[in-house]
């Protein structure tokens, strides 16, 4: 089928929705600059190991190069701007909730970008990159909270390192919020998935989640993905230029 055909499809479906659940992934962000995990070459695992640098142990056996790491990722996130497929989303919210009808972000990302481009209600699965947690109580931490003298800095409370607030691997999710996400899933109608590989769990399992509860589910992917058998479209192109295509043919509707 034509692609344009599939977007008026894909958009068709949208425009009758009523609860829609979209599960994002680093694909979203990569026309802002973000490497993805997972791309071959350019993806941030292929020139680090992961266990090295995103886990509890790693952070314990080097805390100075993981913080460095992560401040690094920081930087390129504060260089960088959300793009039009987080704008698309945004205003995809926007028209959803003045017609009275159910939207939910989940987003596997940690830069933050959705809401820099106007999405209120986003569940955030992996944590944000801006915010700093103490390592040994585990709870966020304000900058005011925060000795700089050291790297990685101290929490002001108990002494022990600050680490980022994202989650890692061997990591639990943050349960409320993994819970409100499979809890809107089980209730979606649709489920648009955009920009994920779908290998890492739990977060895969949300489209799998909306589909065997009768959601319609549409994915947008520069290749296919582990989510694409379970797509009723698979609309294969870049999420900066589909999603806007998507929501300007729903504003017909
Ligand atoms: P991946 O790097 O695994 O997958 C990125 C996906 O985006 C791939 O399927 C690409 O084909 C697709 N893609 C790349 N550029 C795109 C574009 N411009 N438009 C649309 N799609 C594009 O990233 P995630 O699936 O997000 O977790 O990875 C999931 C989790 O794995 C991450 O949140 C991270 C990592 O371990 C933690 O750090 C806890």
């Amino acid at each position: 089928m034509p692609f344009q055909e599939l977007i008026n499809n894909a958009s068709e479906k949208l425009a009758n929705a009523d609860r829609l659940v979209v599960l994002t992934g680093a694909g979203v962000s990569a026309e802002s600059g973000i490497a993805t995990f997972r791309d071959a070459m350019q993806g941030l695992w292929a020139k680090f190991n992961p266990e090295e640098l995103a886990s509890p142990s790693g952070f314990r056996r080097d805390p100075k190069l993981v913080w460095e790491w992560y401040e690094e990722r920081r930087s390129n996130v504060a260089r960088n701007r959300p793009n039009p497929a987080h704008y698309a989303l945004a205003e995809l919210e926007k028209i959803f909730l003045s017609s009275n009808r159910k939207f939910t972000l989940v987003t596997q990302n940690v830069d933050g970008f959705h809401m820099q481009a106007g999405s209120n209600n986003v569940l955030e699965l992996h944590g944000n990159i801006v915010k700093n947690r103490c390592f040994r109580e585990d709870r966020l931490l304000s900058d005011a909270e925060i000795e700089r003298e050291t790297v990685p800095p101290k929490c002001k409370h108990c002494g022990s390192y600050v680490r980022p607030g994202v989650v890692w691997f061997g990591e639990n999710l943050p349960q409320d919020t993994l819970s409100e996400a499979f809890e809107k899933a089980e209730k979606a109608d649709y489920c648009l998935v955009i920009g994920t590989s779908g290998l890492v769990q739990p977060a895969a399992s949300i489209p799998v989640v909306a589909r065997q509860s009768g959601a319609f589910v549409v994915e947008i992917n520069s290749l296919e993905s582990a989510i694409t058998p379970i797509s009723h479209i698979f609309l294969q192109g870049k999420a900066g230029e589909t999603l806007p295509q998507i929501v300007t043919e729903i504003k017909k509707y």
